[in-house]
């Protein structure tokens, strides 16, 4: 019988916080600020030890600067407090110039001349980090925590909802993965590489997710580790393991009413434990508490059918919407 050792390293994941500047909700009722503020709380209260906690894109609901800071200004003295490294990943809510400002502290490619990985917040990151040399370039990086490594995958394009990956960023991505590393590697990256029998979420997975298991197919990748749904799932690519972390903004009803796409109030985040050799991901729900916070206290589940709602849309609309917004072609095209 195998036993289970004490964690070898803890990562805490959050997902789609979706935050907006001071004073805003989203769908009119949700305090995102609140939720992230209730999951901090939580992680205080945890003994730990976190090794680093990763935010895995759609941070800011719009891209708003102030949404950035207001992230930072709760994040990053909680991983002071923690000893963990800070690892922010690109969402395509997110806007590429203000999210490499806010968080990133402006820094393109350690050859883009405008800052290294030392003038970095994330103790983290390394020299190889930050593809591109201008502030519109994706925000791709390479983080070492204790021997793992983060490869951050920008799979936004601008303008669009969907995910795509560039025959560039899967070349840089390659050349890392040449170099095995001492634990093996994780990738973020915000848009699940799976199809999904929600339509609207599969018109917005990663486009053509074979040319990345192309890629990791027999490196050192362990995982994958994703956001984005606003569900908690899992699946595999080329064998590879990946997760869907719940979000912390809200959750997409994956078996609602016949003809109807709605968001629920029940926000989570996830736990990343390297334990007895292995890599093993868990749900946090967040609790009540949490979404009393957030302003959603009478709207928690009721019972079973009689669930609060945050939206509850016709599906049918709601995917001729998302079908309008998406080009046919990849950004390729
Ligand atoms: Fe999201
Ligand atoms: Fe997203």
């Amino acid at each position: 019988m195998t036993t289970t050792g004490p964690a070898d390293l803890t990562l805490i994941q959050v997902s789609d916080t979706h935050l907006v500047p001071s004073g805003q909700l989203i769908h009119g009722r949700v305090d995102t600020f609140a939720l992230l503020e209730a999951a901090a709380a939580r992680l205080a209260d945890w003994a730990g030890p976190v090794a680093g906690i990763l935010l895995t894109g759609d941070l800011a609901n719009n891209g708003a600067p102030e949404a950035y800071r207001r992230l930072r200004g709760v994040i990053e003295p909680l991983a002071q407090r923690l000893g963990a490294a800070v690892v922010y990943a690109m969402g395509n809510h997110d806007e590429r110039t203000a999210f490499r400002a806010e968080l990133l502290d402006g820094a393109t490619s350690p050859g883009g001349g405008i800052l290294t990985g030392d003038s970095l917040t994330s103790n983290s990151l390394t020299g190889d980090s930050l593809t591109g040399s201008s502030p519109e370039d994706p925000c791709d990086q390479v983080h070492d925590i204790d021997g793992l490594r983060i490869i951050v995958l920008d799979s936004t394009t601008p303008g669009r909802h969907d995910g795509w990956l560039t025959d560039a960023q899967l070349a840089w991505l390659a050349d890392r993965l040449d170099e095995p590393a001492p634990r093996g590697t994780l990738i973020v990256v915000h848009h699940p590489p799976l199809p999904s029998r929600l339509p609207t979420l599969h018109l917005l997975r990663l486009r053509a997710a074979e040319r990345l298991a192309k890629v990791i197919d027999g490196t050192d990748v362990r995982m994958v580790l994703t956001g984005h749904a606003h569900h908690a799932g899992a699946g595999s690519l080329a064998g590879i393991p990946v997760w869907i972390s719940p979000a912390l903004a809200y959750h997409v009803d994956t078996l609602p009413p016949r003809g109807r796409h709605r968001g629920l109030p029940v926000g989570g985040f996830s736990r990343v434990d390297l334990v007895d050799g292995q890599v093993v991901v868990t749900a946090i729900p967040l609790d009540g508490s949490g979404l009393a916070a957030a302003g959603l206290d009478g709207a928690r589940p009721a019972g079973a059918g009689q669930a609060a709602e945050v939206y509850n849309r016709d599906a049918q609309e709601m995917l001729d919407y998302v079908r309008s917004a998406t080009p046919t072609t990849t950004p390729a095209e």
